[in-house]
C-alpha cells in the first residue's frame, strides 16, 4: 500500500498542526490574502481543526462547524452540526451578526466512485455557499473545496456573479493525485 505520509504530514506533526490541510490554507492565504487580523471567520467542515488553527494564528476569531466532534481549540467556538441543515444559519447569526470570511474544506466520505464523490462534494460546496450567502458581509471572502468532475463549470457559473474576484486554485500542498480544487471568491457582492 502507498504510504500517504508525505512531507506535509511530517511538517504538520512537527509544527503541531492537527492536519496537513493546514498548509493548503496557509498557502492560499499567502497567495490571495483571504483572512486578516481581527476577522471573524466561519470554518465549515472544520474537524480536526488544522484550518481553524491557521485562522487563529492569522489573528482571526473563529467559529467552526463539523458534523463530527472537534477537540477544543483556544480562540475557536465549535458547533457540532450538519452544514446541510438549514437551521444552522440561525445559530451562526446568533453568535455573530456577520462573518468576514467563510472557509469550507468539507468533504464527503469517499466511496471511491469518482462521479459519486464528485456529486456529493458539489452538494457540500453548494451547502457552504448557501450559508455564506446568508452570513457573509458585503465585500467578504469565500473559500470552498470541491472535487473536480462534470458539474464543476455549472458550480463556477452559479458562484461567479456573487464575487468581484473569483477563480479556481490548486494549492501546492494538495496531493497531485487529488481531485480537489478550491473556489476562491473575494469581494462578496451581497444577496441578490
Ligand atoms: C478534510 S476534513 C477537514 C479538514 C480541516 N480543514 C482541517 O484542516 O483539519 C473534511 C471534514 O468535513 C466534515 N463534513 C463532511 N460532511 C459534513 C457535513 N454535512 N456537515 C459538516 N461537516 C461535514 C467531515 O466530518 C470532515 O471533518
Amino acid at each position: 500500500m502507498r504510504d500517504k505520509r508525505d512531507h506535509y504530514y511530517w511538517e504538520a506533526k512537527k509544527l503541531g498542526y492537527r492536519s496537513r490541510a493546514a498548509f493548503k490554507l496557509k498557502q492560499m492565504n499567502r497567495d490571495f490574502r483571504l483572512i486578516r487580523k481581527g476577522d471573524i471567520v466561519l470554518d465549515l467542515g472544520a474537524s480536526p481543526g488544522g484550518w481553524s488553527q491557521v485562522a487563529v494564528e492569522l489573528g482571526a476569531e473563529v467559529i467552526a462547524v463539523d458534523i463530527n466532534p472537534m477537540e477544543k481549540l483556544e480562540g475557536v467556538t465549535f458547533i457540532q452540526a450538519d452544514i446541510t441543515d438549514e437551521s444552522l444559519v440561525d445559530t451562526l447569526l446568533e453568535l455573530s451578526d456577520y462573518y468576514d470570511v467563510v472557509i469550507s474544506d468539507a468533504s464527503p466520505k469517499i466511496s471511491g466512485v469518482w462521479t459519486v464523490d464528485h456529486l456529493r462534494s458539489v452538494d457540500l460546496a453548494k451547502a457552504s455557499f448557501r450559508i455564506a450567502q446568508q452570513v457573509l458581509r458585503l465585500g467578504g471572502n469565500f473559500l470552498v473545496k470541491v472535487f473536480q468532475g462534470e458539474e464543476i463549470q455549472n458550480f463556477y457559473n452559479e458562484l461567479k456573479p456573487h464575487f468581484s474576484f473569483k477563480k479556481f486554485h490548486s494549492p501546492k500542498a494538495s496531493r497531485k493525485s487529488s481531485a480537489e480544487i478550491y473556489f476562491i471568491g473575494k469581494g462578496f457582492k451581497g444577496l441578490r
